[in-house]
């Protein structure tokens, strides 16, 4: 049995969301109100027997309590694995050395943050030397409750209070150098970073201080001064104000971007607080990551020029290939309609009037905030807003410019009604026929198809070198899901290139899978996929945590063990466990919802009996669209080489 597998024996999925989600018995299973989205009849159902939760509400979802936990806490599958394993008492392989002292390192590190937190917050608030920050705030408009809540601090103009206090705390020098506290002159000289600012202390998701921004009291430059990349503090990932803004950012289900650190604050304390920053700089996939965990829809309030909006419209969509790869703008026309698309979620764009940030405008008029914010645009409907107010479009060489921005947007969009809607839109505008826009759309789609060099014959890649293993321990052979799901993923994993399209086709996600290990690896390379034309295995294995990555080794070594097939038998085989793993799904989610109907009919409830069996009719109704995709994927391979073993 594998860890995940004997933590999942030894909790109860009931207790574990029993404590965040009041449950009510119905029958065998329990029923809330969905944490997930808001609601006022529970769709929400925990299984005792399968141990699994899913929603027939909004979200129609589920999962496993990994994937609750994750969810809920929004913690990703290392931390989710080891708060698990604690509370179910189970031992999770030792760690070895140099994962004990990154462990350790990142927990002094963490202190050394804490403890300077603390001391220039007492600082600001309890010294003459404080004074200048604290009227700088003042003058900002921030009240000492906004100062406590965010715990804002003050560095004095002194190049060793914080040296001089850690040394007498007992913290190591070197430490508070990696933390990024202090600095080293060229001659080995060491110093306060922050000096003569108001700090900022940036808190990740679990409240934890991760590091800094220090800005400065009057206009010299630089204007604000951050805490350097550590082990700790990724500043293309980090999202301040997450800390504070996740349950507002639940229960409103909007996540609002802004870029700075006042434009959080200072809404925040007028009881807007559904707000986070990306700290100036591009918005990245790591922190799309982050938030889409919690919400599916996002308002972005920024200079459009600083996310990479501008860049999205001159169709500059490869800027991200100059950087590392953690640190990928999603604000490409492609990464932002597939993330609408992979998670059902809305992304718009609210704009701000000229010259006037988030924190000022909410100051001086609430109301017009929240005006802007509820006529907030769907992505494309903004870039064409963008191009009317840019674009003279009353000679050609206008028109062809205003159908060069658009048409490539419009041509990444998944549903045909949409694009053919935004192509009517700009034929309309542009007064031409909507014919020609349709003729150069296709041609851009073909040219895009052809691009990735498609091997003809595709081969399985080296394994990934050897880590620990504390995930898996054995394949459980005895488990019919289990076997497809990792025969599915030995697929993928060995042929990534000939999934692009399957994707799509088969509606494929990540809620068929039983075991969260396989469900993650299989989100990710979806994701992976859609995003890098060819796939780059090398650079997806190192967006893997260890304990995945040692997974999909173990799968990789299998594949090595069967000869190389062809594309169309490889493509065959994906739809074929695809199908059969959405087929296994579906008939006990069927079996669940005839209990489910039989509790409610016994309640009496008849408006939510009616609801069940549209439920139940729905779930009919894909389970046939399955068979038939499944029987498709049958003949067409019956010719060639079997795939059933
Ligand atoms: P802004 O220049 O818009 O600053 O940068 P701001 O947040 O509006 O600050 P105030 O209102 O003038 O005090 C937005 C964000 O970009 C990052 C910071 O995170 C800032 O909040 N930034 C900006 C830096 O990291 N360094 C800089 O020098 C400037
Ligand atoms: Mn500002």
């Amino acid at each position: 049995m594998s860890v995940t597998d004997e933590i999942k024996a030894r909790l109860d999925l009931v207790e574990v969301i029993g404590e965040v989600v009041p449950l009510q018995k119905a029958g065998r299973n329990f029923k809330g109100l969905c944490p997930f989205h808001s609601e006022k009849t529970p769709s929400f159902i925990v299984f005792p027997e399968s141990q699994h939760w899913h929603c027939f509400g909004a979200c129609a979802t589920g999962g496993d309590v990994f994937t609750f936990v994750m969810r809920r806490e929004g913690l990703d599958f290392p931390e989710a694995l080891r708060m698990l394993a604690e509370r179910a008492g189970v031992q999770l392989t030792p760690l070895d050395d140099a994962e004990l002292e990154a462990r350790d390192e990142l927990d002094r590190l963490r202190d050394v943050n804490r403890i300077a937190a603390e001391f220039y917050h007492r600082l600001l608030l309890h010294t003459p030397e404080g004074e200048p920050g604290l009227r700088y705030l003042e003058a900002r408009g921030i009240s000492r409750q906004t100062v406590a809540t965010f715990q804002l601090g003050y560095a004095p103009d002194d190049w060793h209070v914080l040296d001089n206090y850690l040394r007498r705390e007992g913290i190591d020098q070197e430490d508070a150098l990696k933390a990024g506290v202090l600095s080293e002159s060229e001659s080995g000289a060491v110093f306060d970073r922050f000096r003569g600012r108001v700090l900022f202390p940036i808190r990740d998701p679990r409240g934890r201080v991760i590091g800094f921004g220090g800005r400065v009291l009057d206009d010299s430059l630089p204007k604000y001064l951050n805490s350097p990349q550590t082990p700790l503090f990724d500043k293309g990932s980090v999202l301040y104000g997450i800390d504070l803004a996740r349950d507002s950012i639940r229960e409103s289900g909007t996540a609002i971007v802004v870029e700075g650190y006042m434009d959080v604050i200072i809404p925040y304390q007028c009881g807007v607080t559904n707000l986070v920053a990306c700290m100036g700089t591009a918005l990245t996939e790591a922190h799309m990551g982050a938030l889409k965990r919690i919400t599916k829809t996002l308002i972005l309030a920024l200079d459009p020029d600083a996310a990479g909006l501008a860049a999205v419209e001159k169709g500059i969509s490869t800027a991200h290939e100059a950087l590392e790869h953690h640190i990928v703008p999603v604000l490409t026309p492609r990464g932002l309609i597939r993330y609408e698309e992979q998670l059902d979620a809305e992304i718009r764009v609210l704009t701000l009037p000229d010259g006037l940030d988030p924190d000022e405008l909410i100051l001086q008029d609430r109301q017009r905030w929240d005006r802007l914010v509820a006529k907030a645009l769907p992505v494309v409907d903004h870039f064409f807003e963008r191009a009317r107010a840019e674009i003279d479009t009353s000679t050609a060489k206008g028109k062809r410019k205003a159908a060069e921005r658009l048409l490539p947007t419009i041509a990444v969009l998944p549903s045909a009604v949409e694009r053919s809607h935004y192509i009517q839109r700009l034929a309309r505008w542009l007064r031409i026929e909507e014919r020609s826009l349709w003729d150069d759309l296709r041609q851009l789609q073909r040219s895009r198809r052809r691009s990735p060099q498609r091997s003809e014959r595709a081969r399985a890649p080296e394994p990934v070198p050897a880590t620990r293993s504390p995930v898996r321990t054995s394949a459980n052979a005895d488990q019919p899901a289990a076997i497809l799901e990792e025969k599915l993923l030995t697929f993928m994993l060995g042929y990534p290139e000939l999934m692009g399209d399957l994707i799509m086709d088969c509606g494929m996600d990540g809620n068929v899978f039983a075991h969260v290990e396989n469900r993650l690896i299989f989100e990710r390379l979806v994701h992976h996929v859609q995003e890098h034309h060819p796939p780059d295995m090398e650079a997806f294995y190192q967006t893997l945590d260890s304990d995945l990555l040692a997974h999909v080794e173990s799968l990789l070594l299998r594949l090595q063990a069967e000869p190389p097939l062809s594309p169309d038998s490889v493509r065959e085989g994906l739809v074929k466990f695809f199908t059969r793993l959405q087929k296994l799904r579906l008939d006990g989610l069927l079996r669940e919802m005839n209990d489910v109907q039989k509790d409610a009919q016994e309640e009496g409830a008849s408006e939510r009996v009616r609801e069940i069996v549209r439920t139940i009719e729905q779930l009919r109704r894909d389970r046939r669209e399955i068979d038939r995709r499944f029987y498709a994927a049958t003949l067409t391979g019956r010719s060639k080489r079997g795939f059933e073993s």
